[in-house]
Order: C-alpha cells, then structure tokens, then sequence
C-alpha cells in the first residue's frame, strides 16, 4: 500500500480519532470528582461569603464545619425534619436542588400562576444553614434561593440577621448571565448594597424592591430598596422575582414564622 493512499490516510484519521476520543474520555471521568469536589468548595465559598463570613487565608471547609449548620426543612410547614427519616438525598452533604425537584416523591409542580421564579418545580424540603457565635447560638441564617434571569437560572444564596429582619448578605454561585450586564449580579459593590436592608414588615411580608434605576437615597422607601443592574432590566427583574417567591408564603415564609415564634415563645 502507498504511503499516500487513500486508504492509509483514512486509517490513519481514525486511528487519531480513536486515540484523541480515548485520552478525552479518561480525562473526562478521572477529572469529575475532581470537578465534584471543587464545585462543593465553591459552593462553601458561596455560603460563607452570603454569610458575610472571612475565608480568606484559611481552609473554607475548616470554617464551614466550625460555624454552619444545615438543617433540612419542609417548605410546606416550616418545619425541620430528620433527613434519615425521608431520603438520603434530603441529608445535607447530598442536596441537590435540582435532583431533588424533580424527584416525584421529594419535588413538586408549581402552578404557573405562582411561579413567580419561573422555575416551574421545586423541592418539597430544602437545606438551609444557620451561621453560629462561639457560644453556639444562632448569628444569621442563609438561605438558598434561585430563579430564572435573562438567559439562564441563578443560583444564589440571601442571609437574614439572627432576628429575620434585615438583609446580611446576598451571592450568586451559578448563572449564565452577560458579563458586564446581568453578570453584574456578581459586582462586589451591588451585593454590598443589599446588606442592612430591611427584609420583612410587621406582619412578615417580605418587602425588598429591585428597582429598574438607582435608588434615591432621601426616599422613605429606600430602607427596602436596592439598585437594579444597569442595562440589565431582564436580570434585575428576575432576582427581584426570585427573592420574592422565595421569602414569599411558597418559599421560606412557613419557617421564618415559626422560628419567630420560638423565639416569642422563649421570651415568655
Ligand atoms: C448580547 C447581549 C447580551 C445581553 N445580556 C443581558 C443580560 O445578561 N441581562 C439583561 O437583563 N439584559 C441583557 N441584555 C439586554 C436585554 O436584551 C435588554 O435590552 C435589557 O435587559 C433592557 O434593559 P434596560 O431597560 O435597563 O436597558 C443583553 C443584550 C445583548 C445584545
């Protein structure tokens, strides 16, 4: 056979193919527990950043293990259940939000009339986390919460003060949204913006405004107003939907009441 056959050149191209595909391929499955891994880190890092908690120079899992505690919920009732009683994927360290969803048992359509995240399913339960002082008391909550923005569904966390009233930190750990426009939800300055804002009114309604424009600082209003993203109406729209659904009666709401009401309760 000539060396520039057809036929060779043909055999050849496969046989690099073939090669090229297998290097990939063990690439691909050696490196996803690595992918794994760093995926849960960032996600730490999300948590305790939303948790306005310092990470920086220390090993963030050693931080997470010292001050968070996942509790597991039922959103319905607002209770905290025993993961071991339900579902290995309702424990903490296996929750995956989207897996849970659409498990029939675990998830649950939403009625487009109050799918105000655009999300269409959502958990039954949820984990959320409860940051503590050195005395083992509760410091904040953080809460997980995601919704659909322009092109993509953000994935974020909102953590509340110890008394369920003000804002401490707000942080997206996965979107796909324009860098420079609804990626913006990422700029240090605007999630800045949200902390001390008040969260909730009397009555438990959860009240924060994203505005489409800046907020007027002499405003009566702006103690519960934030900043839209500039040039970016669609995503702003989306994270005010999403944090309304959320810290809304189908969202968090049934917990906070009741943890207010503990907290009532001990002050009797
Ligand atoms: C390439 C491209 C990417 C865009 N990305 C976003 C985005 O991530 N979020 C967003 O809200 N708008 C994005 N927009 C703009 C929207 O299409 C829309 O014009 C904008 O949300 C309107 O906001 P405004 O009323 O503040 O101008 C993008 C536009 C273009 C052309």
């Amino acid at each position: 056979m000539s060396s520039d056959s057809t036929k060779k050149t043909i055999m050849v191209a496969l046989g690099v193919c073939l090669v090229c595909s297998i290097l990939v391929s063990s690439a691909a499955v050696s490196l996803s527990s690595i992918q794994a891994e760093n995926k849960q880190v960032d996600k730490i890092k999300n948590i305790l950043a939303a948790g306005g908690i310092d990470y920086a120079n220390n090993d963030p899992q050693q931080i997470y293990l010292n001050r968070i505690k996942p509790v597991t919920i039922e959103l319905e009732s607002g209770e905290i259940i025993n993961p071991e009683e339900k579902s290995d994927l309702l424990k903490p360290k296996n929750f995956d939000i989207n897996k849970v969803s659409n498990d029939p048992e675990l998830g649950e359509a939403i009625p487009s009339s109050e799918d105000l995240a655009d999300i269409k399913r959502k958990p039954s339960y949820m984990v959320i986390y409860e940051v503590m002082d050195a005395d083992e008391n509760i410091e904040k909550y953080i809460f997980p919460v995601h919704g659909k923005g322009l092109w993509s569904t953000l994935y974020g966390f909102i953590s509340l003060d110890s008394q369920l009233k003000k804002v401490e930190g707000i942080t997206f750990y996965q979107h796909g949204e324009t860098p420079g426009l609804g990626g913006e939800v990422d700029n240090p300055v605007w999630k800045n913006s949200w902390k001390g804002k008040i969260a909730f009114n009397d009555k438990g309604d959860y009240i924060i405004d994203v505005l489409k424009g800046k907020v007027d600082p002499s405003s009566s209003e702006a103690y519960r107003q934030v900043d839209g993203l500039s040039g970016s109406t669609l995503t702003t729209r989306g994270v005010d939907n999403l944090l309304k659904y959320w810290l809304g009666e189908n969202g968090y709401k049934p917990f906070l009441e009741n943890v207010k009401a503990e907290g009532s309760d001990e002050k009797i």
